[in-house]
């Protein structure tokens, strides 16, 4: 399938944001840690979540779905995952499962995760974590094996604050004999819920300065629970309001989060107002260019840097670094048919005021593709978005939203 958009139109109105998706799939796999029924309220509707769910499913976990969009998981006969389990290479948050396992079943097997393609994305971290636990840790080309039954209490250093190795490393701790510390741990709000997630389970997880205090062996119980919004999908939104010339609410929003984008629009010109949980972008009459190094949190979030390269593209231009993903700029080959002018370098990409022309791209990676779009809708005249399979992965009906905001946006099957 394919988003279709006549560009040009300002996106005016209010929308909410959805549940996080980096956020809620770490909690669907937790749901392998504690004798319960684990029930989730605001999960979104996107493709990632599906996967997560049938992984789970394969394993026997029940899940059920309330009429109110809320999923309930019970994995009291679920059994531990295998190579069979084919889909968890279509993402990446199938690493979880290791960590998940280990606490469940004492070992478990998948095939090597998947998730947008930038390049080699090693799971080293994850592995040194698990190896320090007491933990084995077998892997080939295809797929990745953990072993161990009577994990111990570690300090363990991150040499980068790692966000699925910080996830995993807390999952199997919370196993282990004794207490665990992890120094270095990733910071972002997604993992930060969950950890809220973990101790309304009964997880004693506590976070002092660097490093993160795990007291294993703490009995988990299930639990209701409700996602917290995605800031990278309400990011995404705001900055195509701006990038269109509109003016766009967006409900549902932490400050914490969103403040570095909040942070980038002022230095850009961005008239904005956050008031409550909400965050309103007005036009501009003049935008200014600046630079961006996507770096982890507190920094620019790696995952808002495509859509950003498109408002920057309205201004006399920039550069944008990011530090987490050096390969992530394939969706700047894409922009360049549209029009964009630009210049890749490993890591970076240098942007010049550009007039951007509707045109066939095709969505090379998820955040790419709502790059793709954005600039779509700010382009003069039709473009076509091939490969709105991998936008849904992680924005719950972009083109729905989008419609409701006023764009000229429609999807259907790839011309
Ligand atoms: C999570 O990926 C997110 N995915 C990504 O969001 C996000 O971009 C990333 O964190 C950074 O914030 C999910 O949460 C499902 P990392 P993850 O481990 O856990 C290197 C999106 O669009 N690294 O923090 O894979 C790695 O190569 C997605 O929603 C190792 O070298 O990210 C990268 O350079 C895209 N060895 C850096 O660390 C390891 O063992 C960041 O990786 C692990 C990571």
């Amino acid at each position: 399938m394919a988003f279709l958009i006549c560009g040009g139109v300002p996106l005016v109105g209010e929308i909410r944001a959805q549940g996080a998706k980096n956020a809620v799939l770490p909690m669907l796999f937790a749901s392998l840690l504690c004798e319960g029924g684990v029930t989730l309220y605001g999960v979104p509707q996107i493709g990632d979540v599906g996967v997560a769910l049938s992984l789970l499913t394969q394993m026997g976990v029940a899940v059920s779905h309330g009429g109110d969009g809320s999923v309930t998981l019970d994995a009291r006969a679920a059994s531990a995952p295998t190579y069979a389990l084919a889909d968890a290479a279509a993402i990446r948050a199938s690493a979880y499962l290791l960590g998940a396992s280990l606490f469940r079943f004492g070992e478990g097997a998948i095939p090597y995760p998947g998730g947008c393609s930038f390049g080699k994305r090693p799971l080293d971290y994850h592995k040194n974590a698990f190896l320090a636990l007491g933990a084995e840790w077998e892997e080939d080309e295809t797929s990745i094996r953990v072993r161990g039954r009577h994990l111990h209490g570690a300090r363990f250093s991150l040499p980068y604050p790692s966000v699925g190795a910080t996830v995993n490393f807390i999952l199997a701790a919370l196993c282990a004999e004794g207490e665990s510390v992890l120094y270095g741990f990733a910071r972002e709000g997604h993992v930060m819920d969950l950890v809220a997630f973990l101790q309304r389970m009964g997880a004693f997880i506590r976070p002092e300065g660097n490093a993160l205090y795990i007291r294993g062996k703490c009995p988990l119980a299930g639990l209701s629970y409700t996602v917290p919004p995605d800031a990278v999908e309400a990011g995404t939104y705001l900055i195509a309001a701006a990038a269109t010339g509109g003016e766009v609410t967006v409900r549902g929003v932490r400050y914490g989060e969103i403040s570095p984008l909040l942070l980038c629009f002022g230095e850009m010109g961005v008239p904005f107002r956050f008031l409550g949980d909400a965050v309103t972008v007005y036009p501009a009459r003049h935008l200014r260019g600046t630079s961006v190094s996507a770096a982890p949190y507190p920094g620019f979030p790696t995952d808002l840097h495509p859509p950003l390269t498109v408002l920057l593209s309205r201004t006399a231009g920039g550069v944008i670094c990011d530090l987490v993903w050096h390969d992530r700029f394939s969706y700047v080959n894409e922009l360049e048919k549209m029009g964009l002018c630009a210049c890749c370098s490993k890591g970076s990409v240098r942007v010049r005021q550009s007039c951007l022309q509707g045109a066939t791209v095709t969505a090379p990676d998820l955040r790419g593709g709502a790059a793709l779009v954005t600039a779509a809708l700010v382009a003069r005249g039709e473009s076509v978005i091939r490969g709105e399979h991998l936008i849904a992965r992680g924005y719950e009906g972009f083109a729905e939203k989008l419609y409701r905001l006023g764009a000229n946006i429609r999807i259907s099957a790839e011309p």
